[in-house]
């Protein structure tokens, strides 16, 4: 597998057609991408195998799932493989999501919809799982109007989750960037963190792959507290609690700091 490179810090790059500037937030950029990309497949941070124990830890695979920006990752294909069997992958690139049709049109458990994760009304509330999401938010952190971008897509996988149901975020964002926008004020998430390193890293790792890092109150990392990998991938796993916690409070609502139950 070849390890994708994070997004650059300004999130840019040329349309080649106009030397217009695009940015990872916009539609347009996507189509452009996967055009001159031809369809071969890329898995953006990690790939399947890695995040395997998360996903069958918190996703049965007879759970239905929503594949959040799934792009030409092999993800959701590596997961059919290992048995899950019905993932909705949706995708703003309408290039992407008619190569992906075309690619697994004789695998029932696949399903390909274009779709902006910031109005997925199409869903009824409440219908999925799970929601897996790596690398969609950062783009949209990427675009214009990046907080509302983030407030919308956090809002819309909350209300589509039932209540138990767990929102998978893989991200190169730490704990000070994501959390805020995780926690919407419609949302009671229980979070709990895990990092993994790149793919790649050789330097030693002093956590068990599903040891949870602990957050504060706030919903940061622990004061001291610096990942073996500075290129770390934050994996959040958040939990849809039941009701509402009402306040908007601008902190995490839910924490889960001591570790697994
Ligand atoms: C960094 S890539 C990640 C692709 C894939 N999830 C992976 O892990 O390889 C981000 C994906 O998000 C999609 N995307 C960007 N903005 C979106 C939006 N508003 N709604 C749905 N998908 C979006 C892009 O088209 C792109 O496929």
């Amino acid at each position: 597998m070849s390890s994708p490179p994070p997004p650059p810090d300004d999130g840019e790059g040329s349309d080649g057609n106009t030397g217009r500037s695009l940015s990872y937030g916009e539609a347009e950029y996507w189509d452009a991408r996967y055009v001159e990309e031809g369809g071969a497949p890329y898995d953006w941070y990690q790939r399947y195998d890695a995040l395997r124990p998360f996903v069958r830890r918190f996703a049965p695979p007879a759970s239905r799932l929503l594949m959040i920006g799934c792009g030409s990752a092999l993800m959701s294909e590596d997961m059919v493989s290992d048995g899950y069997l019905e993932i909705v992958n949706i995708d703003i690139s309408s290039v992407v999501i008619e190569m992906m049709r075309k690619k697994y049109f004789n695998i029932p458990q696949l399903q390909y919809l274009r779709m902006d994760v910031r109005d997925m009304s199409m869903f009824p509330d409440e219908s999925f799982d799970c929601a897996i999401d790596k690398g969609t938010l950062d783009s949209l952190m990427c675009g214009v109007d990046a907080p509302l971008s983030a407030a919308q897509m956090v809002s819309e996988v909350d209300r589509l989750l039932r209540p138990g149901g767990v929102f998978i975020l893989i991200t190169y964002g730490d704990p000070s960037v994501r959390v805020p926008h995780l926690n919407q004020p419609a949302c009671n998430w229980k979070i709990v963190l895990y990092i993994l390193p790149r793919p790649g890293f050789t330097g030693k790792i002093r956590r068990q792959v599903l040891d949870p890092v602990p957050l504060t109150e706030r919903g940061r990392l622990p004061d001291g507290f610096v990942p073996e990998d500075p290129d770390s991938h934050y994996v959040y796993v958040c939990e849809k609690m039941q009701g509402l916690t009402g306040a908007g409070s601008p902190t995490v609502n839910h924490i889960e700091s001591q570790g697994e139950e």
